[in-house]
C-alpha cells in the first residue's frame, strides 16, 4: 500500500502514488469514467476511475459505490484546476481500491431536508460540508479564546460541574440526586473562579453549563459551553478592555484560519473584518432612551409594542437587536438595574438601584454574547443579598469566606461559545453551533 496521506496535504504529493482513506461524499460520471468525491475529515478530493486503466473487478467496485461507503483508495496525485474538493485543484487517478463497508441507502441526500429531520440525524448530519465547516470554526474559536487568555497571563482552573448551590438565579437549576441529597448541575463556574483568583490572580474556567430554562428561542440551549475569566483588582472599565481584546482576536483568528470554511457557509467576511477595538460603550440609561426614541419613530403598532420599554425592565431580544443595529461592531451596555441582574453584582455607591454590570451585544441581531460585572467584595452587603434572595447562607459559607480573608475588588465575565459561533458564522439558530444540541424538546441523539 502506498503512503497514507490526509487530503488536506494532497498538494504536496503531486505526481506521487498515495493512499487516501475516507467516505464517499458524492459519486458522478457515466460509463467508463467515474468520479468519486472522497472526504476524510481533513478535506475532500476527487478520485477518478478510468475503465481502461483499471482491473475490471475494481472498476465495477467503484461504479457500485454508494454515498458514505467507507474505503481506502490508492493512486497517483495529479494537478487539475477543475478538480472540485477541499482544497481542490488536485485529484487522484485511482489504481486500486478497497471498500471497507458498502453503506446502506443514506438518509441525508443532496435534496432539502427539514431542520427536525436533520437534527434527528445529527450523528450523520455532522458529516456534511456546512456542519463540518461550522464545527471546525467552533474549535478555532475556543482555541483562540484560550490562547489569548493564556498569553495574557490567565491560568485555566477547572470548576466543578456538580454544585451544592445556585450560581445564578434559582429558577433555572438542574437538580441531581447526590446520594440522597439535592445537588445541581453548574450554571456557572464563576463563584469558584472568585476563590481561585485569590490564589492565582487571573483565571478562567471553560466547561459545560446547564440552565433548565423553558426557553425555545434560537439563542437558548439547555446545555451550553461557557468560558469565564475572572480577575482580581479589576474594574468594569478594565473588564471591557479585556472583552474587546479577546473578541477581536477570536474574530481575527477565524478570518485568518478559515477562509475556506467561511466560504462554504457563505459568511460575509466584510462584516467580520470590521471587528476591532474599541467597541462603543453605552449606559443602560442611554440605551433605554435610545430605544424609546427609536420606538417613537415607528408607525407600525406591533413593532412599536415590541420595542416599548420602561426604565427598570430587562432587555428582550428585540431591544438587543435594535440597539446592536446602531453599530457595526459589538456594543457594551453597562450599569443595568440591580433588580434584573444577579445577587453578586456590585451596586453603585451613590445609586444602588444600578449595578456595575456589563453585557456585550453582538452585531447583526445576535444579542448578548457576554455577561459580566464587578463582584460585591463586602461581606455584609453580599450576605444581605443572599438572604434577600432566599438562597440560604449555609451553602454559601465558603463564598462568604472570600470576603473575610483578604477581599479585593474584582470582576469577571462569561462568554457563551454557541452564541459567539452563531454570530461569527452568521447562523440563524444555535442548534448548529454545537455538535449535539440539548434543547427544550431535544436530547436525542
Ligand atoms: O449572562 P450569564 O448568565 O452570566 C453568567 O453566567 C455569569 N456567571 C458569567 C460570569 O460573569 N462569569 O451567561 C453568560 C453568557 C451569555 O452572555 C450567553 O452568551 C451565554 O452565556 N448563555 C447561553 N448560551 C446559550 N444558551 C443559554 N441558555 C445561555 N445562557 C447564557
Ligand atoms: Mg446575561
Amino acid at each position: 500500500m502506498a503512503k497514507v496521506i490526509q487530503i488536506k496535504d494532497i498538494a504536496a504529493y503531486e505526481g506521487q502514488e498515495v493512499t487516501l482513506r475516507g467516505w464517499v461524499y458524492n459519486k458522478t460520471g457515466k460509463g467508463r469514467l467515474q468520479f468519486v468525491l472522497l472526504r476524510d475529515g481533513s478535506g475532500q478530493a476527487q478520485c477518478v476511475a478510468f475503465k481502461k486503466e483499471m482491473d475490471p473487478v475494481q472498476f465495477e467496485a467503484v461504479r457500485a459505490l454508494t454515498q458514505e461507503s467507507s474505503l481506502s483508495v490508492s493512486g497517483t496525485v495529479r494537478a487539475d484546476e477543475r478538480a472540485p474538493g477541499i482544497p481542490g485543484g488536485f485529484e487522484l487517478g485511482i489504481s486500486k481500491l478497497e471498500v471497507l463497508q458498502a453503506a446502506q441507502k443514506y438518509p441525508i441526500t443532496p435534496k432539502e431536508h427539514g431542520a427536525e429531520f436533520l437534527m434527528n440525524h445529527r450523528h450523520l448530519w455532522v458529516r456534511s460540508n456546512r456542519q463540518w465547516a461550522i464545527l471546525r470554526i467552533r474549535a478555532t474559536i475556543i482555541k483562540a479564546m484560550r490562547d489569548w487568555l493564556d498569553d495574557q497571563g490567565f491560568l485555566l482552573v477547572d470548576t466543578p460541574i456538580i454544585t451544592p448551590a445556585a450560581g445564578e438565579e434559582t429558577t433555572t437549576l438542574f437538580e441531581v440526586d447526590y446520594f440522597g441529597e439535592k445537588a445541581f448541575l453548574a450554571q456557572t463556574g464563576q463563584l469558584y473562579n472568585e476563590a481561585n483568583i485569590m490564589a492565582f490572580g487571573k483565571v478562567y474556567c471553560f466547561g459545560p453549563t446547564f440552565r433548565a430554562e423553558k426557553s425555545k428561542t434560537r439563542r437558548h440551549l439547555i446545555e451550553f459551553w461557557m468560558l469565564e475569566p475572572e480577575i482580581a483588582f479589576c474594574s468594569l472599565e478594565e473588564l471591557m478592555d479585556i472583552q474587546e481584546g479577546l473578541v477581536s482576536y477570536v474574530v481575527a483568528q477565524t478570518l485568518e484560519k478559515h477562509a475556506r470554511e467561511l466560504a462554504i457557509i457563505e459568511r460575509d467576511r466584510q462584516k467580520l473584518e470590521a471587528i476591532s477595538p474599541p467597541f462603543a460603550r453605552i449606559s443602560y440609561d442611554d440605551a433605554v432612551a435610545k430605544l424609546q426614541e427609536l420606538g417613537a419613530r415607528l408607525d407600525d403598532p406591533a413593532a412599536k409594542a415590541e420595542l416599548a420599554i420602561e426604565w427598570g425592565e430587562d432587555f428582550g431580544s428585540p431591544h438587543e437587536t435594535a440597539l446592536a443595529e446602531l453599530f457595526d461592531k459589538p456594543v457594551f451596555v453597562y450599569h443595568y438595574p440591580t433588580k434584573v441582574k444577579a445577587f453578586y453584582m456590585t451596586p453603585l455607591a451613590d445609586r444602588p438601584e444600578v449595578c456595575r454590570s456589563v453585557d456585550l451585544l453582538a452585531p447583526e441581531g445576535y444579542g448578548e454574547i457576554i455577561g459580566g460585572s464587578e463582584r460585591i467584595h463586602d461581606e455584609e452587603l453580599l450576605t444581605a443579598n443572599i438572604d434577600e434572595m432566599g438562597l440560604g447562607r449555609e451553602a454559601y459559607q465558603w463564598y462568604l469566606d472570600l470576603r473575610k480573608f483578604g477581599s479585593v475588588p474584582h470582576a469577571g465575565f462569561g462568554i457563551g461559545i454557541e452564541r459567539t459561533v452563531a454570530w461569527i458564522c452568521g447562523l440563524s439558530h444555535v442548534r448548529e453551533t454545537i455538535p449535539y444540541a440539548r434543547l427544550l424538546n431535544r436530547k436525542y441523539p
